[in-house]
């Protein structure tokens, strides 16, 4: 009974061209990876400073494996406070400004497990949104039960009417990201504070594709922009620029209190590994010296922007190592990939619901690991009739 119903709905998805699957690779997933026996060059992995395998930080998981283990074995608040969590979550307070900082197993949980528990602070509450937010973040809204309000995409005027139409709400939550998953474009910064600022709303800034990246030392866009100190909540993850696993939310030392007593995304879970807590101090260090890295990644980014351009594809407001060529339909999308895996290039088409209907892209991914070869080899494959 329950195969029969999933089946149909599986059919559904696949007869809409929609069906997810997942594809084995036999490596890291660095710029290079190996798939079917074959070598491809990987557009395709959040490995934005080409830290996953490290050789350092190999070595300190294998030291740390020896001390601590490999799980945290239970919640943090039930046995499960490795010092190691502690000395990491200093270390990523002072590296984004803030006074405290918590880590979950995931950048998703702590989307979820944030926004979620931010919402029981008071009754005449309500969430405001830019449309694109990450899944994480509308898993979060939604599970809230709150009141949600969207405004448009990375567009301030349309965000100041929302602000406008919500003044009577008491608790006004404003989530955004710095560069958007999915587009690589960018929230205007000075705009966004000015507004939260002008509407006594709370700032939510989701930095897990601008953290390692941007700023000096890689602190964020909120930093290379100035305004770090005018954000309330900084989410980060440890599993794009770290190339490791796990979440952190930075803010106030009252935020943090709240949320170990609040969040249930982090009360009923098991820690994050200790091996992992202290890789990602490691991580941290390298990302805080990767300035050379951080300029060739940008230096990449913008050739391959106006290669494409030139080429008359579609990039979107891309302004960052993330490029998406929007073909907008599924069928085109996957022709696209099809052409690019043919000359050894793993670029996926990313389709509806993750982005918007119409909207099917091949989301280009560019860490510091890839050369002008490779991207001049993208071009090529793209060129090819
Ligand atoms: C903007 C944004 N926030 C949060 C997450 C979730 O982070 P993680 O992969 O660590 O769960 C992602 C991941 O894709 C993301 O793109």
């Amino acid at each position: 009974m329950l195969d029969k119903l999933l089946s149909e709905k599986l059919s559904e998805i696949e007869k809409n061209g929609l069906k997810r699957f997942l594809r084995d690779v036999d490596s890291s997933p660095t710029a290079k990876i190996k798939f079917k026996g074959k070598e491809l060059i990987n557009f395709s992995s959040n490995n934005y400073l080409n830290l996953s395998g490290n050789k350092t930080i190999q070595q300190k998981a294998l030291q740390i494996i020896e001390k601590y283990g490999f799980s945290g074995t239970s919640s943090r608040l039930v046995s499960g406070n490795i010092l190691i969590h502690k000395e990491l979550e200093e270390k990523l307070a002072l590296f984004k400004n803030k006074q405290a900082c918590l880590v979950y197993p995931s950048g998703y949980q702590t989307n979820v497990g944030v926004v979620s528990a931010l919402m029981t602070c008071h009754k005449e509450a309500c969430i405001i949104m830019d449309e694109l937010s990450h899944a994480s973040l509308w898993d979060g809204a939604k599970l809230s039960g709150s009141r949600i309000f969207v405004y448009q995409h990375c567009d301030m005027n349309s965000l100041e009417k929302v602000l406008k139409r919500t003044q009577n709400y008491k608790f006004k939550l404003v989530i955004t990201e710095s560069v958007f998953s999915m587009d690589g474009d960018i929230t205007p910064m000075k705009d966004f504070v000015n507004l939260c600022k002008k509407y006594e709303a709370v700032s939510m800034l989701d930095e897990a594709h601008s953290t390692g990246v941007f700023g000096k030392q890689g602190k964020g866009i909120a930093d290379l922009f100035g305004v770090g100190d005018k954000i309330d909540i900084t989410i980060g993850t440890l599993s794009k620029a770290f190339a490791l696993q796990g979440g952190f939310v930075c803010g106030s030392k009252t935020l943090i209190d709240f949320l170990i007593n609040k969040s249930r995304a982090f009360i009923y879970t098991t820690a994050i590994s200790p091996f992992l807590a202290a890789v990602a101090i490691e991580s941290l260090e390298i990302i805080k010296k990767s300035a050379n890295q951080r300029k060739h990644l940008c230096n990449i980014s913008k050739i391959l922007k106006i290669k494409l351009k030139d080429l008359g594809f579609d990039t979107a407001n891309s302004n960052s190592q993330i490029i998406p060529i929007i073909t907008n339909t599924i069928e085109t999308t996957e022709k696209l990939s099809a052409k690019l895996l043919k000359n050894s290039i793993y670029a996926l088409s990313i389709k509806p619901p993750t982005v918007p209907k119409d909207k099917a892209r091949i989301r280009i991914s560019l860490t510091s690991g890839h050369s002008i070869k490779d991207i001049d080899l993208l071009i090529n494959s793209l060129n090819k009739t």
